[in-house]
């Protein structure tokens, strides 16, 4: 009865986005939305789950969704990515201009109607866009070189990935009346876990599993923390392997040699366990509060394997 409802609540923020999309007024666009894929829908559980079951949150909800998705437009045509939740990407069938407008008008229908909130809550989901537009952009400056700065990684993918999840936690919180606080570390260490897991399925996966490509990231010039691992643990003769495949489309051979020493030196085990504890730490504050369903929302990312 409860996944019962869960569903209908889902259903409604997918037709929340349909209506804020219908109101542009443009045939175009309404189709164009029409025709992408929808993904796991984590952040808009995340709202529902906190804010509970009412029409606030299911606006919320909606609203962040589409920033969601047009994060995810962009972040194709930067990762040069020609898959996206198991089809072919916006940027690979209509090309970079319909994406990143797309994008755009995601992006601004959801600060419009965000504005419809209590100041406090908009400008939490707000700033949070712009850290992680800011992410995107660090991570665009860290590819342009092989690095091992785990510092420099964590710090992007806290903007890039957390501060939307982080932000989302807490602005459904405001919405509820709960305690921001606790939610939102909540948020932060389930974001920061969740991009890492996203960057080790990147390694361990199919693309087929995916439903984006797989082994991209590094052929992209991302050293993702399983790749900063790695470079730590091999030799002299493995890291100097490493650096030369950076940057680079990778061949089968190469491929299988990355994904042996990923498992052989123990550098993708290293960084599961990393994110297995930030992990661990949100279920744990969610569980202190009662909130199991949040706890186990946590626990069920990590342990995803698409
Ligand atoms: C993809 O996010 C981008 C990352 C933060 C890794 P999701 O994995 O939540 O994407 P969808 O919405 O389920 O497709
Ligand atoms: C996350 O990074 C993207 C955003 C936060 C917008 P990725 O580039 O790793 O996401 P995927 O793997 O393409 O989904
Ligand atoms: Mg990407
Ligand atoms: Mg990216
Ligand atoms: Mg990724």
């Amino acid at each position: 009865m409860r996944k019962e409802n869960d569903r209908i609540m889902l259903e409604r923020v997918e037709s929340q986005m349909r209506n804020y999309i219908d109101e542009l007024s443009n045939r175009d666009i309404s189709k164009l939305f029409e025709k992408l894929p929808h993904g796991k829908r984590l952040r808009a559980k995340l709202v529902l789950k906190i804010a509970g079951m009412n029409e606030e949150a299911v606006r919320l909800a909606a609203i962040i969704e589409m920033i969601h998705a047009a994060s995810l437009l962009h972040d194709d045509v930067i990762d040069d990515a020609m898959m996206r939740r198991g089809v072919a990407s916006l940027n690979a069938t209509e090309g970079s201009k319909q994406a990143v407008m797309m994008g755009d008008i995601l992006y601004s229908k959801g600060f419009e109607e965000l504005t419809s909130f209590n100041p406090l809550i908009a400008s939490r989901v707000a700033s949070a866009v712009t850290q992680l537009s800011i992410g995107e952009m660090s991570d665009v400056w860290l590819s342009k070189k092989f690095h091992s700065d785990e510092n420099a990684y964590m710090q992007m993918v806290y903007q890039k990935t957390a501060a939307l999840i982080e932000a989302t936690a807490a602005a459904a919180a405001m919405l509820a009346g709960k305690e921001e606080h606790i939610y939102a570390l909540y948020g932060r260490n389930l974001g920061v876990a969740f991009q890492i897991v996203d960057d080790i399925l990147d390694i361990t996966q199919s693309s087929e599993r995916l439903g984006k490509p797989s082994m991209h990231d590094f052929e992209e010039g991302k050293t993702t923390l399983p790749y900063i691992y790695l470079y730590e643990l091999l030799d002299e003769e493995g890291r100097a392997r490493l650096k030369t495949l950076h940057g680079k489309k990778l061949d089968y051979e190469a491929r299988e040699w990355i994904r042996t020493m990923m498992v052989e030196t123990g550098a993708v085990q290293k960084a599961f366990m990393y994110a297995k504890e930030l992990g661990d730490e949100a279920v744990a504050l969610m569980r202190g509060v009662g909130e199991n369903s949040l706890a186990d929302i946590a626990a069920a990312m990590i342990e995803r394997d698409f």
